[in-house]
């Protein structure tokens, strides 16, 4: 007897297995129920999309009548682990290969790409948003100013998911500064670095606690910090001995 093709989350991960970029299937799991969760009529945003693969997740996820809208630049900045700068040689490359891979996933016609800084879309997109996925610029302002701006545009109990928190020294001090010690965002969890807040207003004890379980994530910070340091003067074997995969940078 034949195997059954995957369906559902299965057949999105399968689908985004030889998509270049750094979502675990823990991170697509989240997402995946995060935007299923989107009602008709709903309206999903994700800052930074790079060459598709998160985004194919949330595409194949949501519910006919779901807006999805994608706010990447393709401007060779930001990239990914280690490439802030000097690769606007694969921009275009970036941009081409984001939309053939949503092509080959069929989904093209389900996403409305917005090729512009995060800071510079504001004004294209009309209205609250359901779900917002954070993971752009990863440096401390404009990471910031992705959750201050971006974030304020979520419903009440909209859904904030934010990449490489507690990993990325820059979003994790913006995490700091604008989500730890506010009453706007309840800290539900993470997958790895993926935390996911869901936008409520919360009463001063509340507000202690979620502080609490925010702090509580630092020593797993402190130990990506470490890792990281480790692997870049090429101790990576060391990084074992905190149950880390050297050949991986942590997410
Ligand atoms: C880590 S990658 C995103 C990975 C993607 N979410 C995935 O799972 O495949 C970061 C992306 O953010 C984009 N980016 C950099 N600065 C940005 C900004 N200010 N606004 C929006 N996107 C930005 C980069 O072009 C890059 O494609």
């Amino acid at each position: 007897m034949s195997t059954p093709p995957p369906t559902g989350f299965a057949e999105a991960a399968a689908s985004v297995a030889d998509v270049e970029g750094w979502m675990t299937p823990g991170q697509a799991r989240r997402l995946w129920d995060c935007a299923s969760a989107v009602k008709p009529g709903g309206r999903i945003v994700e800052i930074g999309s790079f060459r598709g693969r998160s985004m194919i997740v949330l595409a194949k996820a949501i519910a006919d009548g779901v807006e999805l809208i994608a706010i990447d630049p393709h401007a060779g900045n930001d990239r990914g682990p280690q490439e802030f700068e000097g690769f606007e040689e694969h921009a275009a490359e970036d941009n081409v290969v984001f939309q053939r891979n949503l092509e080959a996933a069929g989904v093209a016609d389900k996403v409305r790409h917005i090729r512009k800084y995060s800071h510079e879309a504001l004004a294209d997109v009309a209205g609250e948003l359901d779900l917002l996925y954070i993971d752009g610029a990863h440096r401390f302002v404009p990471a910031r100013d992705d959750i201050r701006r971006w974030s304020r545009r979520l419903r009440p109990g909209g859904d904030l998911l934010i990449h490489d928190s507690f990993s990325s020294i820059g979003v994790t001090a913006a995490l700091i500064v604008e989500l730890f010690f506010g009453s706007g965002f309840r800290y539900l969890g993470r997958s790895q670095s993926m935390t996911h807040y869901r936008r409520e207003h919360l009463t001063p004890g509340e507000r202690v606690r979620n502080a609490g379980r925010q702090l509580a994530q630092l020593p797993w910070f402190v130990r990506n910090v470490i890792i990281k340091a480790l692997i870049m003067v090429r101790l990576g074997k060391v990084t074992r001995a905190f149950g880390h995969d050297p050949s991986m940078w942590p997410h």
